[in-house]
């Protein structure tokens, strides 16, 4: 068993990220500028919104931390993202999910310009994934996609079991392992709430990616002997032992699976970092698909 260092390979994306700001100072061209809305105070979103932005500082990135709290109406949101959009020093923002239930996700994401949304969420930037077509990828399929490249994880020809199929990390990766390009062109079997014999699919997996938030969920007996498995999950779980109280457990029962597996992704440090790293990509490319 091999781990699936997230941490490692973020690390090195930072590192060449790092050296192409500098590039860019010394060519004397604009630095990266990312902005991030945080609603309320979701302890995972904070988190990460934080890591997001400490993830800027160590880059040479320019960064804007937006705060609303829980109660922001609808439309004053709304009118940040259009002032977002039209904001020439910012080069990408994000507006972290999931939202207040009075608040309409879909109203918002649409509202982002699709240039400027390094998230990848918006339906342009989905269509031109599908088609191939440059933009920006979903930051956590991008990062898993990065991941299994990164560690010379072959893809093509492989059965590849997906559990989840949420917008933002099961259907958009669904469609890059299965599209006809290096990494890709897997078979891929796309799974969630429905799906009738899941261990017995998840037994056919060369690569077994779990994203459904359910501490634990995968165990030994869905695995087939060295497979690669890829752990999405990230909940908090009560830890008295732990300095803050929680621990982040993923979907994967590590223990038991790890030594069945040919590579396995730790939670945390394995696609956590990756998907800061793919979304501190996106923002470069935000500046040089705008040609600046
Ligand atoms: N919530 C969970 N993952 C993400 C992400 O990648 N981007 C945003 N904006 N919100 C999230």
């Amino acid at each position: 068993m091999q781990l699936l260092d997230g941490k490692v390979t973020a690390l090195e994306i930072r590192q060449e990220l790092a050296a192409a700001v500098k590039q860019r100072k010394i060519e004397g061209k604009k630095i990266p500028h990312l902005a991030a809305i945080l609603v309320g105070n979701d302890g995972g979103s904070v988190t990460y919104v934080n890591a997001k932005v400490k993830a800027c500082e160590e880059i040479g990135f320019e960064s804007t931390l937006i705060r609303y709290d829980d109660s922001v109406p609808e439309d004053i949101l709304l009118a940040k993202v259009q002032a977002l959009n039209e904001d020439k020093s910012i080069d990408g923002f994000i507006v972290q999910l999931p939202l207040p239930e009075h608040i309409d996700e879909q109203k918002v994401t649409l509202a982002i310009d699709p240039k400027k949304d390094v998230d990848g969420f918006h339906p342009m930037n989905l269509g031109n994934m599908l088609l191939d077509i440059p933009g920006f990828i979903c930051a956590t399929p991008a990062g898993i996609m990065e991941l299994m490249e990164r560690n010379n994880i072959k893809t093509e020809g492989k059965n590849c079991v997906i559990i989840g199929r949420s917008n933002i990390v099961g259907t958009p990766l669904s469609l890059l392992l299965g599209r006809n390009k290096s990494p890709g062109n897997c078979t891929v079997t796309l799974t969630h709430s429905r799906t009738q014999n899941l261990a017995e699919i998840c037994r056919n997996a060369d690569i077994l990616i779990a994203a459904i938030g359910q501490p634990g969920f995968v165990t030994a007996d869905m695995v087939k002997d060295g497979a690669v498995v890829i752990d999405v999950g990230t909940t908090r779980v009560d830890d008295s032992s732990k300095p803050k109280g929680w621990k982040l457990v993923g979907d994967v029962n590590f223990d038991e699976v790890a030594p069945k597996t040919s590579f396995i992704s730790p939670v945390p440090g394995g696609v956590g970092p990756m998907t800061i790293a793919s979304l501190m990509m996106n923002t470069l490319k935000a500046m040089e698909l705008k040609g600046k």
